[in-house]
């Protein structure tokens, strides 16, 4: 059994870890941390756990922590975690963050839009963790940097277009939702139930800090940079996040194209399901489950192509892409333990 040890257990993308590798035969949980809830059963803070995960959270001391599992998930905040994840390597642990710590190749643009990187010497072997583009890398690495949610929905959104050459990759626009369980399970005013319920507000224009990480791997796939709009919003719901993408096409590109593209693309792909033609996906039809849902439309009239992708935040977006990444760096099949049906509705 893989011993694996979840480092900010009482958290929302921690507790979905633990949720999902509960059902995993190759895995079990071995320490979970949390400051907050130390002494307490995971089932405590999490109901939906009890009976199934009885873990008690602990505040394990760093020096300790390493021994304590094989692979650890960082699911902490960013900045805590580039301070816990080089002691966890140089232990010989393998690691799954899902900070933004380790996703930015060039540490000061990482800098320019977080705030000082202190190792920042690790960044280079850190792999960006979406199978769907690195399988073969993060087979080999002991250090995934697990995908933001919104990137996630972005760029598997737009990955065969422009590694196909399609469109004008300076046309891109993104305008993304996202459910308020993005933000965490801390206290914060902006996710009150009053600041969220029966509204829908955009925020972060042109400044959020997921902007670079999609710059850097759509011009990875564009072969040259390239920056993009993005617009975030919040939605009043608990979990999903829908994109829709917009990008001119290059002149002669036509429906019949793009859709062999897409269909060649993600043959293969499991966890991407292209919705048939003239359908669009929904948050409700991925949610709790691995699965990204793409449907797109050749709008010939503007000679624009429109895509919609739709994710679970917490899953695809999140913990289960980083058991996606935990199956390939360990050798266990790629979808073990994360074969639920989406729940619907
Ligand atoms: N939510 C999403 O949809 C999503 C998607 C993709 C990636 N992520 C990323 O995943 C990470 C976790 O996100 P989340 O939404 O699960 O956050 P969260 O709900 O706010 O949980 C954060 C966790 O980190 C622990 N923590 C906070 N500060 C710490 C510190 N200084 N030292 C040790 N532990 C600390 C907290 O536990 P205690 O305070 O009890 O110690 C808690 O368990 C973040 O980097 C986030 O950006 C989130």
């Amino acid at each position: 059994m893989l011993r694996i040890g979840i480092v900010g257990a009482s958290g929302y993308t921690g507790e979905e870890l633990a949720r999902i590798i509960s059902s995993h035969p190759g895995a079990e949980l071995t320490v979970a941390t949390s400051r907050q809830f130390a002494g307490k059963k995971i089932s405590e803070v999490f109901p939906n756990l009890r009976g199934m995960v009885e873990i008690t959270l602990e505040n394990v001391a760093l020096d300790e922590l390493a021994e304590r599992a094989d692979l650890f998930f960082t699911a902490v905040p960013h900045q805590t975690a580039m301070d816990i994840v080089p002691k966890l390597l140089a232990a010989g642990c393998k690691v799954v963050d899902l900070s933004a710590d380790f996703r930015i190749s060039d540490a000061k643009v990482y800098e320019e839009w977080y705030q000082a990187h202190s190792a920042p010497e690790y960044i280079a072997q850190a792999v960006y963790g979406l199978p769907e583009l690195n399988r073969e890398k993060i087979k080999a690495t002991s250090l995934v940097a697990n995908p933001g949610c919104y990137p996630t929905s972005i760029i598997l959104a737009t990955a065969p277009l422009l590694k196909a050459g399609l469109i004008d990759a300076t046309t891109i626009i993104a305008d993304s939702k996202s459910g308020t369980s993005g933000a965490g399970r801390a206290a914060l005013v902006g996710s009150l139930f009053c600041e969220v319920n029966d509204g829908f507000r955009a925020y972060k224009v042109g400044e959020h800090r997921h902007t670079p990480e999609i710059e850097q791997e759509l011009g990875l796939l564009a072969d040259k940079p390239l920056t993009i709009s993005f617009t975030p919003h919040l939605l009043p719901i608990s979990r999903g996040i829908l994109s829709t993408v917009y990008a001119s096409l290059k002149d002669g590109v036509d429906a019949d194209q793009v859709t062999a593209v897409y269909e060649d693309f993600y043959r293969d792909e499991y966890f991407v399901r292209l919705c048939p033609a003239g359908t669009y996906p929904a948050t409700q039809y991925v949610r709790g489950s691995n699965f990204c849902d793409i449907g797109f439309k050749v709008d010939s009239r503007t000679g624009r192509i429109v895509i919609v992708s739709v994710i679970d935040n917490l899953v695809k977006g999140a913990a289960g892409q980083a058991v996606q990444n935990m199956n390939l760096m360990c050798g266990f099949p790629e979808g073990l333990g994360l074969g639920v049906v989406p729940l619907f509705p």
